[in-house]
C-alpha cells in the first residue's frame, strides 16, 4: 500500500477526517481513564522543527509517549538540515530511521519534496500555507461543545494565512459554511478560496463575517516569519479584533477559537479570550495531543 501523508486536509477523505475525530475523543476518554495501552512501542516519530513551537512540539512529543513509543526533535541548528543537505536526502536517511516524521517549516513545496522522498508518512506540523493538525483539534472542539460541525457557518476574521487556508480546507471537507472578514491586501490564496466553491465567502468587513456565525476565529496579525510587518500590519488590521461587541453580532451561543499564540489587545481582546463562557482557547489546546495521536495512529495503520 502507499504511504499516506498528512500535508493538507484533503490528504484524508471526508470519512477518515470523522473517524480521526471520532478516535481522538475516544482516545481522550482513555486518556482521562488511564486505560491507554503502549500500542505504538518501540515506534519512533521524528520532529523536524525549522520555526518555534510550545503547543505542537509539546503534543506530538508528550503523545508518542503515551503510546509507547518515542521522539526525536531536530532542529536546523544541530542536524545537517541547517547546512544545506538536500530535502531529498535528509528525507530518505531520516525515513529509514523512524516510523512517522513530523515537519514544521516555510515552505509548502519543502514538506512536498520531502514527503515525496519519504518512506513513512509525514504530517505538516505547519507550513507558511497550511496548519491541517491544528484544524483537527478545532472541529475536535466544536463537536465536543456543539456537536457536528457540518452545516454549520463559521467566520474567520483577520489574516489570509496558513490557518485561514486550512480552515478553508475544513469546510470543504466537513461541509460547512465559511463567511471570511480579511483588509485589503491580506486575503487568502484565490485559487484555495476558488477550490471551496461557494461554501466560502470572502469579505472586508467583519461584521457581515461572524453575521450568523456558530464560531468565530481569528489569528495572529503576523505570523513567524513575518515579524518584520509587525507594525503595519498593526495598522493595517485595526477593526479586525474579536471582543465581545464583535461576538455579539454572531448566533446566539456562538464559540470563540484562537489556534494560539494570542496576542492580547490586538486580534483579540483579553477579556474574550479569559471568557469561559464562550472562549474554548485551552480545549482546542489540549486537543492537539488527543488528535495528533489519533492521526498518527490512523497513518501508521495504513501501511
Ligand atoms: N497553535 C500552534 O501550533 O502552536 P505552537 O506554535 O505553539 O506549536
Ligand atoms: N499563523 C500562525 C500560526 C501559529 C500557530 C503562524 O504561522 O505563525
Amino acid at each position: 500500500m502507499a504511504v499516506r501523508h498528512f500535508l493538507t486536509l484533503h490528504d484524508l477523505t471526508p470519512d477518515e477526517l470523522n473517524q480521526v475525530i471520532d478516535s481522538a475523543i475516544a482516545l481522550k476518554k482513555a486518556h482521562r481513564e488511564n486505560t491507554q495501552k503502549p500500542v505504538l512501542a518501540q515506534k519512533v516519530l521524528a520532529m523536524i522543527f525549522e520555526k518555534s513551537s510550545t503547543r505542537t512540539r509539546v503534543s506530538f512529543e508528550a503523545g508518542m509517549a503515551q503510546l509507547g513509543g518515542s521522539a526525536l526533535f531536530l532542529s536546523p541548528s544541530d542536524t545537517q538540515l541547517g547546512r544545506g543537505e538536500p530535502i531529498e536526502d535528509s528525507a530518505r536517511v531520516i525515513s529509514r530511521m523512524t516510523d512517522i516524521i513530523m515537519i514544521r517549516t516555510f515552505g509548502h513545496d519543502k514538506i512536498e519534496t520531502f514527503a515525496q522522498h519519504s518512506e513513512v508518512p509525514v504530517i505538516n506540523a505547519l507550513t507558511d500555507s497550511f496548519h491541517p493538525c491544528q484544524l483537527l483539534a478545532d472541529v475536535q472542539t466544536y463537536v465536543e461543545q456543539r456537536g457536528s460541525i457540518q452545516g454549520k457557518t463559521v467566520a474567520w476574521i483577520g489574516d489570509g494565512n496558513n490557518m485561514c487556508h486550512s480552515w478553508i480546507n475544513a469546510a470543504m471537507q466537513f461541509d460547512f459554511k465559511l463567511q471570511i472578514a480579511c483588509p485589503t491586501g491580506y486575503e487568502p490564496n484565490p485559487d484555495i478560496v476558488k477550490s471551496a466553491g461557494d461554501r466560502v465567502v470572502v469579505t472586508m468587513d467583519p461584521k457581515q463575517a461572524v453575521s450568523g456565525a456558530d464560531l468565530v476565529t481569528t489569528d495572529v496579525f503576523a505570523s513567524m516569519g513575518q515579524e518584520s510587518e509587525q507594525t503595519t500590519r498593526l495598522e493595517h488590521f485595526a477593526g479586525f479584533q474579536v471582543n465581545h461587541e464583535l461576538m455579539a453580532l454572531a448566533a446566539d451561543n456562538a464559540l470563540f477559537m484562537h489556534c494560539l499564540p494570542a496576542h492580547r489587545g490586538e486580534e483579540v481582546s483579553a477579556e474574550l479570550i479569559e471568557d469561559k463562557s464562550i472562549s474554548v482557547v485551552w480545549d482546542e489546546a489540549e486537543n492537539r495531543l488527543h488528535a495528533q495521536k489519533a492521526l498518527m495512529l490512523f497513518l501508521l495503520s495504513q501501511s
